[in-house]
């Protein structure tokens, strides 16, 4: 999916983590199995402190939440499987070859990627978007995209 596939709900600025967590947990009422979010930003941009308001907002508690730093996913069993990818430190991309992104992604829970760009071609069609960027120490622009057409219930949409 380009960018052209996605509408932009919302823009707003986050000045602590709370509060970015807070965004996190108002976004996740959209969120249903199945629903993939591609979590873009720059090092220290809030991707992470988003995850962990996404699984406080699914009843989990947000300690359980670290970037996976020897795996690619971790997954956190709350009312629904969540799975988070960290992809920034896939050194070699044919490591990908060796998951299967179709059960993640098209099974019955929510997946949440870090740095989805190291995707390349395993990047699924369908998915959100939020966009963090760095207004200074505590302060932090956060814009929210979702997908034009909704998914189609009973098949990968690519
Ligand atoms: N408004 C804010 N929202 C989120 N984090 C903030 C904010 N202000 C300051 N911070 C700090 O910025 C850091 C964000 O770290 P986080 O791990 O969430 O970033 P990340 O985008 O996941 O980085 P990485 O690419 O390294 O995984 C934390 O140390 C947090 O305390
Ligand atoms: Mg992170």
């Amino acid at each position: 999916m380009s960018t052209k596939d996605l509408t932009l709900k919302a823009s707003l600025t986050s000045k602590s983590e709370e509060e970015t967590m807070q965004c996190a947990r108002g976004f996740a009422a959209r969120l249903k199995a199945g629903d993939i979010v591609f979590l873009q930003g720059q090092l220290g941009a809030g991707k992470t402190t988003f995850v962990k308001g996404l699984v406080q907002a699914f009843k989990l508690s947000p300690k359980k939440v670290s970037s996976p730093t020897f795996v690619l996913m971790n997954c956190y069993e709350g009312r629904l499987p969540i799975y988070h990818f960290d992809l920034y430190r896939l050194e070699n991309p044919q490591t990908l070859d060796t998951v299967d992104f179709d059960d993640y992604f098209y099974g019955e829970g929510i997946s949440l990627i870090e740095w989805p760009e190291r995707l390349g071609g395993y990047a699924p069609e369908h998915y959100y978007l939020v966009e963090f960027q760095h207004q200074g120490e505590q302060q932090r622009k956060i814009c929210i995209s979702c997908p034009s057409k909704p998914r189609l219930k009973s098949s990968p949409s690519r």
